[in-house]
């Protein structure tokens, strides 16, 4: 009609203004807040992460120790809370756990619910990053059908979140520094992406004022998808499906065959038209964990190696811009770390409530910010009579 433009999959729309997070795809830059993610990556830690996304500038030792703090005061989730895990099938995926359990907060911390007062909206946003992890681990423990482990907060925060994954009664648990700070560098990784599909999902969700805890539970619905947090899955089976070195010219030949529907999971990107810089400190990672673990020969990774050698020295995706992407090597370290395929969304998901949380407080805050309504082009029939149900 002319009256709107058309831009399914927003491709070239920008749909609101933004200082936390900046992406050059065409040479594979990610900023939060100005800082390189290779640097964040290796010097700080999540927590640290977590406050310059949400504060928008790193915090001095005394700001740190405080909301350090702060967040392992909120760790704890409320006792009914358990209860209310015991309603769920024992073999529920945990994703469908997280999407009820992370909404069912909103009738747990009612006071928090005021987006209106600045305080309340710190106090949801601390209780968010503070119980997800919580709420995670417990979401792993019951399908596994072991009992929950309370947060430990003497730990830092990926420590006792692994501690919550996996100790079990009765048997001392010591937490593997390298693992902990591996995954921590993870979670940093996936802190924030800016404007992608769950974190509009946030957006608009929030937008009509929506509570912050309805508002994390949308947009972690939205991560569950295949095509958003699910590719981690998604690649590592596909791994496991080429099994070895020499299937890989086979599996090459299928992603470049037009009539053939496979993909690289974990190859190619909206954004990124260069080496996504997330993937080659993951891949450093991947390293790091399967050496402190003495995982000589996985032959996952050996796959993974070769297939990226391969791809990247080929013309169809060298001219199509096509690099690995943050998840062809998340799946194997994870994996390494002992989780199940299933969690790894969780996982993102954990990472990035801190990216929803600080994108949701920048649009409150903001006075240009409306409700989200995109409009359509109208493509159905014309205006016509009722008919009587006999002449249909
Ligand atoms: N393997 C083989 N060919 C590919 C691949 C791939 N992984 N990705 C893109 N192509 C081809 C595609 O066939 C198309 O070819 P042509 O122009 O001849 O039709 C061209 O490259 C452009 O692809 P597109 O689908 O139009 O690009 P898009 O921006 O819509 O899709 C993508 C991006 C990430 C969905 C896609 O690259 C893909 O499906 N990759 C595999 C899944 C994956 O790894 N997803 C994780 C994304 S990163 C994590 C996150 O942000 O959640």
């Amino acid at each position: 009609t002319g009256m709107f433009t058309y831009d399914p999959g927003f491709t070239s729309t920008a749909s609101c203004e933004s200082q936390i997070t900046y992406i050059d795809g065409d040479k594979g830059v990610l900023l939060y807040r100005g800082y390189p993610i290779e640097q964040l990556a290796e010097h700080g830690d999540f927590l640290e992460t977590c406050y310059l996304l949400l504060e928008g500038e790193l915090p001095t030792a005394a700001q740190k120790a405080d909301f350090d703090y702060r967040i392992t005061r909120h760790t704890m989730v409320h006792e009914q809370m358990a209860r209310f895990f015991q309603g769920f099938r024992r073999d529920a995926h945990p994703m469908a756990v997280m999407v009820a359990s992370i909404g069912a907060m909103s009738a747990f911390y009612h006071d928090s619910t005021d987006i209106s007062d600045p305080h309340q909206r710190m106090i949801a946003s601390m209780r968010m990053i503070a119980k997800v992890p919580t709420l995670a681990a417990m979401a792993y423990k019951y399908t596994i059908g072991q009992p929950f482990v309370y947060p430990l907060n003497s730990l830092d925060y990926t420590s006792n979140f692994l501690r919550m994954c996996f100790a079990v009664p009765a048997e001392e648990y010591k937490v593997n520094p390298v693992l902990s700070r591996a995954l921590d560098r993870i979670f940093i990784l996936h802190a924030d992406h800016e404007q992608n599909a769950s974190t509009s999902t946030v957006r608009l969700a929030g937008s009509s004022g929506a509570n912050p805890f309805a508002c994390i539970a949308a947009g972690t619905a939205c991560l569950w998808g295949p095509a958003h947090g699910g590719a981690n899955e998604a690649a590592l089976k596909m791994l496991e499906e080429i099994g070895s070195v020499d299937n890989i010219p086979k599996y090459i030949a299928k992603a470049k065959d037009k009539n053939d529907p496979f993909r690289l999971m974990g190859f190619g990107h909206r954004v990124y038209k260069n080496y996504d810089p997330r993937a080659k400190i993951m891949q450093k990672t991947t390293h790091e964990v399967l050496n402190e673990l003495g995982i000589k020969d996985d032959p996952l990774l050996d796959v993974a190696v070769e297939l990226e050698r391969i791809a990247l020295s080929d013309e169809y995706f060298i001219e199509k811009k096509l690099y690995p992407n943050i998840d062809f090597y998340s799946g194997i370290t994870l994996k390494a770390m002992g989780f199940p395929t299933s969690m790894f969304t969780v996982l993102f998901a954990v990472a990035r409530t801190v990216g929803w949380i600080a994108q949701w407080k920048e649009m409150i805050e903001d006075p240009s910010q409306k409700i989200g309504r995109p409009r359509q082009l109208y493509t159905g029939s014309a205006q016509r009579d009722y008919p009587p149900i006999g002449r249909r």
